[in-house]
């Protein structure tokens, strides 16, 4: 081939000793990556933000509002998340797309209108500030603002994986196909279903429901997993691969550390806290360690959120309220549910999060942690008047929480 030909860059075969190809190489953008510049607004990546009200946003023309796309990192390739602000007295652009999307209500009221192409009947329902609600796969919707100043919301949706690997906007924004299955047209779709039923992979408490009025506030079952008294409920949405949860702490008392791999975002609905969160092999220990310099941290309010395993490998995290109020948190995995794992089908699996690393999990038992971590705990209580309900027992060498009862 000839090697003059200007602006062409050629193949060389490598010479004996040497390997093909560059070696070292800048990350590709993924289709995700350039779909969120081409949108023309802001992307926010980091681990975390203490608001995402205070992210700064711009004009989104598809959407006809405003917003900015949230990526923490951890959460690339895996699942999309942006806040979006509908105008005063206005409406967002109707749509439709070949992915889940979720979406939180941060500020403001205002009605969601969904409908099957080609059907005259809209479903539509009344949302306000804690609000959730899911959006069938390809179902039309428009989000309508009710009051004259603007409304804000938080979105969460399964389009990175679809569009990285379709690569074709046309396919996943402009496809007629009418998920039957995922939008029953019932009349009561949209209304709030509060029975609770064991989810079927790990037996956790589950509603099915694709709409819950204020998740901020609406009754939690007893989870009693991470810390004594903590309550938790998975919403299963318009039968979405999108998993999230609800969760609870007792006021003045933290959950156990775990790790696990990055997919997993917390967001801070009530209350106000802290999270920790640290790569698995800079110990249990990074502060006794000498690997503090390790520990990344965010402290938050409503709504701000943190990424629990902020990059590859596993991450050991920890969530912390010290607040009048309880913690309460949202977690959002995409379509990466904890205990759906792909493996061979049968194989036996562990809860891991919900057991002590000295019984084969991979949450550590109070009485194993850094001491940093409760001193900076309590420390924090005292500082703003508040007192702990940690049990001193719990600290006890061989000591399980699981035997503490329900306090
Ligand atoms: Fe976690």
């Amino acid at each position: 081939m000839a090697h003059d030909a200007p602006g062409v860059v050629h193949w060389h075969e490598p010479k004996p000793g040497q390997r093909a190809g560059l070696g070292k190489f800048g990350r590709v953008k993924m289709p995700y990556d350039i779909f969120m510049e081409e949108e023309g607004i802001p992307c926010f990546r980091g681990i975390g933000c203490s608001k995402v009200q205070d992210l700064p946003r711009a004009r989104w023309e598809r959407k006809g509002g405003a917003g900015t796309f949230i990526q923490l990192h951890g959460t690339e390739g895996k699942w999309g998340c942006f806040v979006v602000e509908v105008p005063g007295a206005g409406a967002l652009n109707p749509e439709r797309h070949i992915f889940e999307e979720i979406y939180y209500v941060v500020e403001g009221r205002g009605t969601t209108e969904v409908w099957i192409e080609g059907d005259s009947k809209r479903h539509i329902f009344e949302w306000q500030a804690g609000s959730l609600f899911s959006i069938p796969m390809n179902a039309w919707f428009r989000i309508v603002n009710a009051s004259s100043s603007p409304a804000l919301l938080l979105g969460g949706n399964t389009c990175p994986p679809v569009l990285n690997l379709i690569n074709n906007r046309r396919a996943i924004f402009e496809n007629d196909f009418v998920f039957h299955d995922r939008f029953s047209g019932a009349d009561d779709f949209y209304q709030y279903k509060d029975e609770i039923e064991p989810d079927p992979v790990r037996g956790l408490a589950m509603r099915r429901t694709n709409f819950i009025p204020d998740v901020a506030n609406c009754d939690l079952p007893l989870d009693n997993r991470r810390s004594p008294g903590a309550r938790r409920i998975e919403p299963f949405m318009t039968k979405n691969a999108f998993y999230l949860w609800v969760g609870q702490y007792v006021n003045g008392r933290y959950s156990k550390a775990h790790g696990h791999g990055s997919a997993a975002v917390l967001i801070c609905i009530k209350g106000k806290g802290y999270t920790h969160t640290w790569p698995t092999e800079a110990s249990i220990n990074p502060w006794k360690n000498g690997k503090a310099d390790t520990v990344k941290r965010i402290e938050y309010e409503p709504v701000g959120m943190v990424t629990a395993a902020p990059g590859g490998n596993e991450w050991f995290h920890q969530h912390f309220g010290v607040s009048r109020e309880p913690l309460r948190l949202m977690a959002w995995y995409g379509p990466h549910a904890p205990g759906r794992t792909a493996g061979v089908p049968g194989e036996k699996l562990t809860d891991r999060g919900a057991i002590d690393i000295d019984e084969g999990g991979c949450a550590i038992p109070y009485s194993m942690e850094d001491p940093h971590v409760r001193a900076e705990f309590e420390a924090k209580l005292k500082a703003n008047g508040l007192v702990t309900a940690m049990d001193p027992h719990w600290y006890e060498p061989g000591v399980k929480t699981e035997s503490a009862g329900n306090t």
